[in-house]
């Protein structure tokens, strides 16, 4: 399973653990004919994964949006209590996020686990979306690019460019996640750049093939400046995922940054 095109700009929402069922429907049925307006973008949602089934069955195949996961275990069965593995989630998602800040930090989760979650996904034929970002402290103390390489490092080493070149990399500082405050433009190219030259140093990986999408704070009203640099593939939407009006002005921008 391939994507259309390694680079065409991609929005992702994360709807993290928001949405009763029948909310979720609607919102589906919203993004979908957002994502159907603009064929030149990708978009998808990630929805709570026990409304996969139910949202997957009534978007049909041939829907313009594609769904994710908001977590995967790396194991394939056992005796894993609350977790979903990559061959169950497989049927329903195209996407597989690991390593957001929200399961680093409040779970617990190590790099090497995010690596392995990496593994589950590409398991089953599925995009993993890799999430890196550093805390507000660690970018006060002039340690941001030290701590995203190290992420990358440990979820990326001895990675072949096959594997690479199919994953999505997620730039989401911690602190502008869910703050309203976002990084500026600047500050997210920056780092985009920067993940790029490491991707480059891996070896015989193609940095310009890898989607990089910046996430923290994404609003219809700071997108169109977030995509304005050509470092920036598209967004990892929280908030903002969860109001089809918001959405759309994302979706619409990266549609802008398409052309
Ligand atoms: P936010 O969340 O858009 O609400 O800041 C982003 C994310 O957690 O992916």
């Amino acid at each position: 399973m391939t994507l259309r095109s390694s680079r065409i700009p991609l929005v992702l929402g994360n709807w993290k653990m928001h949405t009763a069922l029948e909310d979720a429907c609607t919102l589906a049925d919203a993004t979908a004919s957002i994502a159907a307006a603009h064929p030149e973008i990708e978009v998808g949602i990630l929805p709570p994964a026990l409304w996969l089934v139910s949202i997957h069955k009534r978007l049909g195949g041939a829907s313009a949006v594609m769904l994710g996961a908001q977590d995967v275990a790396p194991q394939p069965s056992g005796a894993f209590t609350g977790d979903l593995s990559a061959e169950m989630l497989a049927p329903y998602t195209r996407f597989m996020l690991a390593g957001h800040s929200e399961r680093r930090h409040l779970h617990g989760e190590r790099d090497e686990l995010v690596r392995d979650k990496l593994d589950a996904a590409w398991r089953v034929d599925r995009v993993p979306v890799l999430a890196v970002g550093e805390t507000g402290e660690q970018r006060a103390s002039g340690r941001a690019t030290e701590v995203v390489a190290r992420q990358l490092e440990v979820a990326l080493s001895g990675r072949s460019a096959a594997e690479v070149e199919t994953l999505v990399i997620a730039y989401e500082p911690v602190w502008a996640i869910g703050t309203g405050i976002a990084a500026t433009p600047q500050d997210a190219a920056e780092m985009a750049a920067v993940i790029r030259a490491w991707l480059r140093a891996l070896g015989p990986v193609a940095p310009e093939r890898v989607r990089i999408l910046y996430g923290g704070s994404v609003t219809a009203a700071n997108a169109a400046d977030i995509f304005a640099s050509p470092e920036i593939d598209g967004a990892l939407v929280g908030g903002a995922s969860l109001k089809a009006e918001e959405f759309a002005g994302i979706v619409a921008a990266a549609g802008g940054r398409a052309t």
